[in-house]
């Protein structure tokens, strides 16, 4: 599949990004609300990086507080020796104590942004970031159009290559966009959830459509079924408010996964798997759009990586899923 580029950069990256959420292993809030994805096998997540640079993967999503920074201690770890081959995208705006494993609280200032690029230029062994990312999705437009302005300035010095803000808002995403080297905006999309006014956006600014969530949280993995729990330590056991497809105690509502099951059949047609479909629907809804899977194991990462070889959905199976959901 050809390659997605990220918005006015004109940074080429692979048409799928990893994103490293989940690889980032178990870490909490203060009141004990786990905000990981539970236990992760570190050897087994660097085993997946590999795979996916075997398999053309050039674009990489993280965040600082993902494991309070070990989700970017093993993507630099891993990464070391082919920094020159890849895109690393990470995040700002969470305070957190690595020692306890606990995410603290969030600073907004212009201060706090320079001493967490320092440390993620440190965790991830590079001397450049190359799509930083605000990740307080409801700051205010006002904190938003100040800490723009400090991305711009550390463009000038050469530490980051562009930037982008993770937030559902359009509105906030255009206070981004009036910065010249604002590239992107990362948000929510997958087959069941649309975001129409995003991707206006996304054409009207020339701004990449990195998509998190694109399998929502593991549904559209194919391996859960109504009722069924998650795993205790998982964030998706005791979701917080923001985490629509589990109920209160971590049991995937019958609603969620009845939307899956009306497309299960044309997204897994042919040789792909219900994820590969998912992927292929984000690809076809527009040329903006990047998805960023997470994963957890080498399996998920090549069964990802190999939905780019069968790239979007054809114009007859996309319009037959929104078809199908909006008979549903
Ligand atoms: N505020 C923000 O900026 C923000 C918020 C959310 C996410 N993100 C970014 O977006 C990325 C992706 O979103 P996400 O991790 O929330 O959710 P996701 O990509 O929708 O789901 C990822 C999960 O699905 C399961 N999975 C992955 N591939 C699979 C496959 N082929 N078959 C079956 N199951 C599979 C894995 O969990 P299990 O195996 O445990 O089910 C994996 O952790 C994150 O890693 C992160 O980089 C950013």
């Amino acid at each position: 599949m050809e390659k997605r580029t990220i918005g006015r950069s004109g940074i080429q990256v692979s048409a799928l990004g990893f994103g490293c959420w989940a690889i980032g292993g178990e870490w909490a809030d203060t009141d004990g609300q786990p905000l990981g994805w539970g236990v992760v096998n570190d050897d087994e997540s660097v085993r997946a990086i590999r795979r996916a640079l075997d398999r053309g993967i050039t674009f990489f999503d993280t965040a600082d507080v993902y494991g309070t920074g070990h989700s970017e201690e093993i993507l630099g770890r891993t990464l070391a020796g082919h920094r020159d081959e890849v895109v690393i995208a990470t995040k700002w705006g969470n305070t957190f104590d690595p020692e306890r494993r606990i995410k603290l609280d969030q600073d907004t200032s212009a201060d706090y942004a320079r001493r967490a690029l320092t440390h993620s230029l440190r965790r991830l062994r590079t001397t450049h970031i190359d799509l930083y990312q605000l990740h307080l999705g409801d700051a205010d437009a006002e904190t938003g159009a100040a800490l723009r302005d400090v991305c711009e300035g550390f463009v000038r010095e050469g530490l980051i290559r562009a930037y982008a803000w993770s937030t559902d808002d359009p509105e906030r995403a255009a206070v981004f966009a009036e910065g010249p080297n604002c590239a992107g905006v990362q948000h929510q999309l997958n087959v069941m959830e649309d975001a129409p006014e995003m991707l206006a956006l996304c054409a009207r600014e020339n701004l990449a459509s990195i998509n998190r969530t694109p399998l929502a949280m593991g549904l559209l993995g194919g391996k859960y079924v109504a009722g069924q729990k998650a795993r205790a330590g998982d964030i998706r056991s005791a979701p917080p408010a923001w985490l629509k497809y589990f109920d209160a105690e971590g049991r995937v509502t019958p609603e969620w996964a009845g939307r899956i099951d009306a497309v299960r059949q044309v997204l897994a047609s042919g040789d792909r798997t219900l994820a590969q479909g998912a992927l292929a629907w984000i690809w076809a809804r527009s040329p903006h759009t990047i998805p960023i899977p997470g994963f957890r194991t080498v399996g998920q990462a090549e069964e990802n990586a190999l939905a780019m070889e069968h790239g979007p959905l054809t114009p007859a199976e996309f319009a037959e899923v929104e078809k199908l959901l909006n008979e549903g």
